[in-house]
């Protein structure tokens, strides 16, 4: 298996492209499931979860084609998928699929929408938690559907259609928000999803559907209308830039020093972010070509936060701003809302000298004056990341195992950092 070497004590400079959503084109790719005709999308990251999803729609029959590079194009580009399921001829996801990412359980509302049935395996995915399916099913019963478990899997039909129905999250859930919205888009009537997820991906979702013909308002905020339509048809659309790589990159400048500009990256999609860095002492500024981060000299200040559904701060940089706040000139609080078991970094940190204590979903944080190289284990996509900047900033070598976590979410990582002054190689085995 591959490894990350890193060694740590240099600042980043330069200039770090991002990519788009990994958590936008994952839905993106699903919804064309829903439609008869061909929809492109731009901007779509090379990660190993785009590929693997691609394989699972394959499954159920979708063609597609990725435009080739063109002449002086950069490398860096995000790819063009061309995905038509105008000829859908299955609808089962089957367990060796939908284990290896949950994401991926979220056909299960096109498929129903569309076909009028779908047998869909529970999922896997990354272990932060449990992880249930209970708001996908209620959202999916309110449209009409009867489902049933069978043997590990959701066997769900909807005789002569879904129709529009009123679904009330119990708790902000991305997955079943964008398994609902898209399901009902085909649905006869009107659906309203209350307690809806407000997350960007959401929006850009949302924003793909109305251009392939869904009648959709509200998404962004609490409470999203949807007027069924009988069918969807080809559209083009980009894939908006990674919030979660923004404020990944951004912590690492934080941590290491340095300046650097995170181009195409987009403020307005992770303020709470943002204002807590520059809590810390980064300086920030919106560029035209995306957004500048710079830290010199000042120590880093400690800030407590907590995690919260959009628009608070995204559980998907908790472990990277743990890794910030384990340098930092004082004691910090963090606390995970989201997910119950999301601190697997804590004992990873703490091999490179990182102190932290846990109680129940907070963390406290004592920052130190210097982290120490030292081998450590990738346990989930973003815990693996948070250890990759903690690596940076660590005085001496720093392994990183299990580094196919970081492939499913991070687009060329080693060399974006690399081309910044980081010392950075993967090692393969
Ligand atoms: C998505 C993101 C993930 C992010 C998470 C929260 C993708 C591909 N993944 O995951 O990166 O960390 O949002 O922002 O976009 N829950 C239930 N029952 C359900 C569904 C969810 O109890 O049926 C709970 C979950 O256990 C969790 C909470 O709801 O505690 C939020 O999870 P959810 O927003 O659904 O996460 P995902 O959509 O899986």
């Amino acid at each position: 298996m591959d490894k990350i070497r890193i060694v740590g004590g240099n600042p980043l400079n330069g200039v770090i492209p991002i990519s788009g959503a990994k958590n936008a084109a994952l839905p993106l790719m699903i919804s064309s499931l829903l439609c008869d005709d061909t929809l492109t999308l731009e901007n779509v990251p090379r990660l190993r979860d785009v590929a693997l999803l691609t394989q699972i729609l394959s499954n159920h029959g979708l063609d597609y084609s990725v435009d080739g590079k063109r002449a002086g194009q950069d490398t860096m580009t995000g790819q063009t998928i061309h995905l038509n399921a105008s000829n859908i001829v299955d609808t089962t996801a089957p367990y060796e699929l939908v284990s290896k990412m949950r994401a991926s359980f979220w056909v299960i509302g096109p498929l129903l929408a569309r076909m009028h049935n779908a047998r869909v395996s529970l999922p896997g995915g990354c272990a932060i938690g449990t992880r249930p399916v209970d708001f996908f099913i209620d959202g999916l019963k309110a449209l009409g559907a009867e489902i049933d478990m069978d043997r590990g899997y959701v066997k769900a039909e909807a005789k002569g259609g879904l129709k529009g129905g009123r679904v009330v999250f119990p708790k902000v859930s991305v997955g079943a928000t964008h398994t609902v919205m898209m399901a009902a888009t085909l649905a006869k009537g009107e659906s309203v999803i209350e307690n809806a997820a407000r997350e960007p991906e959401v929006t850009d979702l949302a924003n793909c559907l109305i251009g392939m013909g869904a009648k959709i308002e509200g998404a962004g905020t609490d409470t999203i209308h949807i007027q069924g339509v009988d069918r969807l048809g080809a559209h083009r659309h980009p894939v908006i830039p990674d919030r979660i790589e923004t404020g990944t990159y951004a912590m690492a400048v934080a941590m290491t020093g340095g300046e650097v500009t995170l181009e195409g990256a987009r403020g307005d999609l992770l303020e709470s972010a943002l204002d807590i860095l520059r809590q810390t002492g980064t300086e920030i500024t919106e560029t035209n070509m995306g957004l500048k981060i710079r830290r010199n000299g000042a120590g880093i200040n400690p800030v407590d936060i907590s995690t919260e559904p959009f628009p608070g701060f995204p559980t998907d940089l908790q472990a990277q701003f743990m890794a910030l706040m384990t340098r930092s000139k004082g004691v910090s609080k963090i606390t995970e809302n989201i997910f119950e078991n999301r601190f697997m970094h804590v004992q990873e940190l703490a091999r490179l000298g990182a102190k932290i204590t846990m109680d129940g979903q907070v963390a406290s944080i004592e920052g130190v004056e210097t982290l120490r190289g030292a081998q450590v284990m990738a346990t989930d996509l973003r815990a693996s990341v948070s250890l990759v900047i903690a690596g940076l900033a660590a005085e001496g070598e720093t392994t990183v195992s299990r580094v196919y976590h970081l492939d499913r979410g991070f687009e060329r990582l080693e060399d974006k950092l690399s081309r910044c002054g980081a010392v950075i190689e993967r090692i393969s085995a």
